[in-house]
């Protein structure tokens, strides 16, 4: 199944739940929202407060991608805040195992993460225990930034290796999706979509039913 998740990074934060609604209105199925902590990536966004609220005023599938250091640290209180799915990042764990576990026990969806540059054989063992793989095609911590063209073959290269063994796993993508690069991602086999500014810049609803006509 193909899902938009507009990514809160870009909202207009004195107008939030009046743009997630919009968003929400207008089909979207996800959202997404961006935890930094300064120090896996430079910027320092927003938390647990925020999503306790955001749970309370939507029935959006709480989509959390966790770009901090040791996010183990922190599962149990994003998941009590009512996330859907949690997702880390590989480069971030210590111990990758035992973060899926954490969210597994859960019993929310996990998902792993990866940097434009980190290989997918980080995945090789890993992979059957996941409901879902991000692809960063920007490099984390800003939204408004370039696809990374070569991340498209990452993205070809994930899905074959999928198929190959028979997974459902989804495929997340995340960075510099718009009207024009949605083509490209999904042509490449991903499946969950992340957009932020091409979301939540002009127009909430207009753009969101334009992003979801063409994953039709
Ligand atoms: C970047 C974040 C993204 C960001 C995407 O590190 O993970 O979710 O909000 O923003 P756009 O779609 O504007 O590139
Ligand atoms: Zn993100």
């Amino acid at each position: 199944m193909k899902c938009l998740s507009p990514s809160i990074l870009a909202a207009d934060f004195t107008r939030l739940g009046e743009q997630v609604a919009a968003a929400e209105q207008a089909g979207a199925q996800y959202l997404h929202f961006d935890v930094m902590d300064g120090c896996f990536v430079p910027n320092i966004s927003f938390g647990m407060p925020v999503l306790d609220s955001l749970r309370k005023s939507t029935n959006l599938m709480l989509d959390v991608h966790l770009m901090i250091e040791e996010p183990v640290r922190y599962i149990r209180e994003i998941a009590d805040c009512g996330a859907d799915i949690i997702t880390v990042h590989a480069e971030a764990c210590t111990d990758l195992n035992h973060a899926v576990d954490m969210i597994k026990e859960r019993e929310l969806l996990a998902g792993i993460a990866l940097c434009p540059a980190t290989p997918l054989t980080e995945l090789a063992y890993i992979l059957p225990r996941v409901d879902m793989v991000l692809v960063m095609t920007v490099n984390p911590g800003l939204g408004g930034q370039k696809l990374i063209p070569y991340t498209l073959d990452k993205i070809r290269d994930l899905k074959a290796m999928i198929e190959s063994r028979g997974l459902k796993t989804d495929i997340e993508v995340d960075g510099g999706i718009n009207l024009e690069t949605l083509g490209q991602v999904l042509d490449a086999g991903a499946n969950i979509i992340v957009s932020g500014s091409a979301v939540f810049e002009g127009d909430v609803e207009e753009n969101t039913k334009r992003l979801l006509d063409m994953m039709k």
